[in-house]
């Protein structure tokens, strides 16, 4: 029998549902800022299998997610992959994370306490640092901002090596692993700009601080890319359209393939 429904039951009943949805709302929105506070990396291209397998990291230090150098990193991880079954691969992009540089606290340099050779530093790269620091290879991307890696890239690789670095005589490093290492940079100068505003000679220092700590990084350079899908909106006459889609229909593949095959090699020594 259906029962007999007052005004103040049905007042009741509504209020009930409201409260439901205000708490389901609640829950939602509390969920909601927890994913956008980073501690978990993104993941973008996965091929489940075991963590026990080859771990290869790409660390995309652009902004943009879908660029030229999120591209690059796409077609490195596809090389790992190419290589051997077992190889599980993890893109990172640094710009999802709150995170800041190195805060010269020197907790990694303190004598008798745990905290040597670590950074203490708690926030989105705490987690990164770990996993990056166990993988068997990293890749480390940036575009060339102001003639170097971007900011991001830069505090990222602080706290990653820094605390790696001893000021001891011996050992120079207490990285935990001497995984292969690799270099992609993205830029918008010519080949022959890069060398007459050497810029080889700039990231070479950072890359010799890599090469201490883990294992020299080889390189990959894609010159004179595309920054706009359409330059005739943007204040840029240095640049013609027509002469960067002609560079990019030669260049570009080739630049893919250069991360493609690089990908693939680190697996290969890796494996030997
Ligand atoms: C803030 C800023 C500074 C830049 N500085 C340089 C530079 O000094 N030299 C250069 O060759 N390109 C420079 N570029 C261009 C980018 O390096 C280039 O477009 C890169 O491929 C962008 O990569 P993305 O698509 O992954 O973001 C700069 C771009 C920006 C936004």
């Amino acid at each position: 029998m259906k029962q007999h429904q007052t005004p103040k039951t049905i007042h009741l009943q509504k209020y009930c549902k409201w409260v439901g949805v205000m708490a389901i709302a609640l829950l939602l929105g509390a969920a909601a800022p927890c994913k956008m506070t980073e501690t978990a990396p993104t993941k973008v291209s996965e091929n489940n299998l075991p963590p026990t397998t080859i771990e290869i990291i790409a660390i995309n230090g652009s902004p943009r997610t879908n660029g030229n150098t999120a591209e690059m990193c796409n077609h490195f991880l596809e090389g790992a992959i190419s290589a051997n079954a077992n190889v599980h691969t993890t893109i990172i992009n640094l710009y999802e994370l709150d995170f800041k540089g190195c805060k010269s606290c020197f907790a990694c340099k303190l004598k008798n306490n745990s905290s040597y050779g670590h950074c203490i530093v708690e926030d989105g790269i705490t987690k990164l640092i770990e996993q990056v620091s166990q993988a068997d290879g990293v890749v480390f991307a940036s575009p060339i901002y102001l003639g170097d890696i971007t900011g991001e890239m830069r505090s990222f690789l602080e706290r990653l090596l820094f605390p790696y670095l001893t000021y001891q005589q011996e050992p120079r490093s207490v990285a935990p692993k001497r995984m292969q290492t690799a270099m992609i940079y993205t830029m918008n100068v010519t080949e022959q700009g890069y060398y007459d505003q050497k810029y080889d000679e700039k990231l070479a220092v950072m890359e010799n601080v890599i090469g201490r700590i883990f294992q020299q990084p080889v390189s990959i350079c894609a010159f004179n890319t595309y920054q706009f899908d359409d330059y005739s909106r943007y204040y840029a006459d240095r640049f013609s359209e027509p002469d960067k889609a002609s560079y990019k229909t030669e260049h570009w593949a080739l630049d893919c393939q250069k991360a493609f095959d690089a990908g693939k090699a680190m697996v290969e020594t890796i494996l030997k």
